[in-house]
């Protein structure tokens, strides 16, 4: 966003020291977001506690404010007001402007339909929206009785001037937005709704007790299909978002990266459990405690390890890109199948530069059914460790590469110079005040 000063983009870090020390975890970036859409279903007041301060809570704040919803946000506390009571059609343009690469309008789809018949989701170029990445949506919202028109050339317009109704949904594969759409579309749509193939991550769970709380009526099957019985209307909610399970593992794997020792306040256990076995076979250590958990490195060498990211209850592919960076201190080779999206090694050049030993391959290194199976994609990595990393100067690809960066520079010997890290901001909190808190030499 516009608002970013050039020198809030840049950090340069010197690494070489452990971090040690204890920072807070608030709600996750990838609920909040979604929960703060589901407000806009119900002509009424909804209150969202433990809400980070990063800048996809104020995009989607804005967003809203476009949509003539009133928002307030007291950042200290971690509170949302959010009140629905008026809802608008927003300027495609603005909404573009303000969303930029987010994927989060497409999700004001069903909510949208509901309170005014129509939405408009911007699309700039044509290939950012196009019918590949947001397929299984358009899909979804077809199937629910809505009339996609693309001919516009700005954006998709999507009307449903008799309402939506209930229909029997399959996914071809469990995406997380798609799912949330249809729980989005379908809980004031006429009828029942049977969506199979669904993804069931905690965030999509908490969605889901939002909803309830609002009123809907909304089960879970254990072969991952949900089945939704529309109602009449909503109510408006108050709620506490779940923990962040991406940022306490990302905080978790500097901890291991750099030697160091870090209690991740608010951070939780069942949702992390995949991740804490791993987090066990490398060599690291945690204590489960009331109101956290404590990661450390334990001194001695780590272990490799072989992983493939998957939907839930699978090891997430956003923990992977940091947990990558600990593995290159790991002695032996470690191997990372990723199976959710084709393309999320990019990041690992950089720390190649650093002096990380990563090879990767198209084939699948690993045995689950993988859709980039035979197709152009390096999806696989090989980790050779330990090795020393020795400071640069860094590009953030991404928010979680951009991450992976930064541990890489505070583990490596001497400084680093980070390029674009306001791109960080976007998912996690006040991550310069908590490196500091945690001991790190950062300007
Ligand atoms: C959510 O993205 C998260 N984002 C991602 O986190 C996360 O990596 C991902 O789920 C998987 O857990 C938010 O919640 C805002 P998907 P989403 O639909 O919903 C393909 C982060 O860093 N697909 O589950 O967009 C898609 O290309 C971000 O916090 C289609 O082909 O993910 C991908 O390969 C990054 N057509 C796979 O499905 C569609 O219509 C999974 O995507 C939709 C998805």
């Amino acid at each position: 966003m516009s608002d970013i000063k050039p020198e809030d983009d840049v950090l340069r870090v010197v690494g070489g020291k452990p971090l040690s020390g204890q920072i807070k975890v608030r709600g996750a970036k990838n609920f909040v977001s979604k929960a703060m859409v589901a407000a806009l279903l119900a002509p009424g007041t909804s209150v969202l506690k433990n809400v980070p301060e990063i800048r996809d809570v104020r995009v989607v704040s804005d967003l809203l404010r476009l949509h003539g919803v009133n928002v307030t946000f007291d950042g200290d506390r971690g509170i949302v007001t959010i009140d629905a009571s008026h809802v608008d059609l927003a300027d495609v343009a603005d909404v573009d402007t303000l969303a930029g690469s987010s994927r989060i309008p497409i999700l004001f789809s069903g909510p949208l339909l509901h309170r005014l018949g129509e939405a408009f989701i911007p699309s700039l170029g044509g290939c950012r929206i196009g019918d590949r990445p947001i397929d299984f949506h358009l899909e979804t919202l077809r199937r629910l009785g809505a009339t996609v028109n693309k001919e516009h050339a700005d954006g998709i317009h999507i009307t449903a001037p008799d309402g939506l109704h209930g229909a029997k949904i399959h996914l071809p594969y469990p995406s997380v937005g798609a799912t949330e759409q249809t729980l989005l579309a379908a809980v004031l749509a006429d009828g029942k709704t049977e969506l199979s193939g669904a993804a069931i991550e905690p965030e999509i769970m908490d969605l889901i007790c939002v909803l309830q709380k609002m009123g809907a009526i909304i089960s879970v099957d254990v072969d991952r299909t949900i089945r939704i019985e529309g109602v009449e209307k909503l109510k408006g909610y108050e709620h506490t978002a779940l923990t962040d399970r991406i940022e306490a593992a990302s905080w978790a794997s500097a901890a291991l990266a750099t030697r160091g020792d870090i209690f991740v306040k608010g951070a939780t256990q069942p949702e992390m459990m995949t991740f804490l076995n791993v987090f066990r076979k490398i060599g690291g250590e945690f204590e489960v405690r009331d109101d956290g958990i404590r990661f450390w490195h334990p001194g001695g060498d780590l272990k490799p390890v072989a992983i493939e990211t998957d939907v839930h209850p699978g090891f997430m592919t956003d923990w992977q890109q940091p947990l990558v960076v600990a593995l290159t201190q790991a002695n032996g080779l470690s191997i990372v199948h990723e199976t959710v999206y084709e393309n999320r090694f990019g990041f690992t050049k950089p720390l190649v530069q650093m002096g990380a030993t990563i090879q990767l391959y198209r084939e699948c290194l690993g045995s689950l059914p993988c859709r980039f199976q035979q197709r152009n994609f390096e999806h696989s990595a090989v980790i050779f460790g330990p090795t020393p990393l020795t400071g640069q100067d860094i590009d953030v690809p991404d928010l979680r590469g951009g991450f992976s960066h930064l541990i890489a520079a505070l583990a490596a010997s001497g400084p680093s110079t980070v390029h674009g890290i306001s791109l960080i901001d976007r998912g996690y909190a006040d991550f310069r005040g908590k490196l500091r808190a945690l001991g790190a030499e950062i300007e």
